[in-house]
């Protein structure tokens, strides 16, 4: 999806593109959320909201999880402490857990109605919850630690395949 008026991060720089990423997921959950709440007084608005929020989190979002499991943390995880390593691989953990609530999120969305609509809100309100914590400790701890790790050659190496994964910057 483009973003009129909004700034992408390129891709020379693939932790501040990630960052970026960050807000753009927010963005999306957000909507997720907001579609459920007014979705019994404008069920046609919503249904379409929550469609283009769930493409974005399909094709961008599962990119960005891909640009952090096969590029970064790759590269990341030999150079860190055990305390280090530790945090990663709970990132990757919380992943899992997001996809599980995803998948459920739009088996729910699929069929949304006055009947199911709490139940799609409440869903759609779990995986905001862990994007949320999951996303601040990512732009707190993962980034200034990759920073401060990886080499110039190593994050030419994470762009060149996040380049690879996508035809556009954060498409
Ligand atoms: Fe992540
Ligand atoms: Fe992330």
């Amino acid at each position: 999806m483009i973003e009129i008026g909004g700034k992408a991060a390129g891709l020379d720089k693939p932790l501040e593109h990630l960052t970026a990423c960050h807000r753009r997921i927010e963005q999306r959950l957000a909507t997720l959320v907001r579609a459920g709440e007014v979705f019994e007084s404008n069920p046609t608005e919503a249904r379409q909201a929550i469609a283009n929020s769930l493409a974005f989190l399909e094709s961008s979002g599962v990119r960005h999880t891909q640009d952090e499991e096969a590029s970064l943390f790759p590269r990341l995880l030999p150079k860190l402490n055990p305390e280090d390593a530790a945090f990663v691989e709970a990132l990757e953990a919380e992943h899992k857990e997001a996809d599980a609530v995803f998948t459920e999120l739009r088996e729910l969305a699929a069929n949304i109605s006055s009947g199911n609509r709490e139940r799609y809100l409440d869903a759609a309100q779990r995986l905001q919850a862990i994007y949320s914590g999951h996303i601040a400790i990512e732009d707190s701890r993962l980034n200034p630690l990759a920073a401060g790790k990886l080499d110039t050659a190593e994050l030419a190496a994470i762009a060149e395949e996040m380049r690879a994964r996508r035809g556009l910057p954060c498409s």
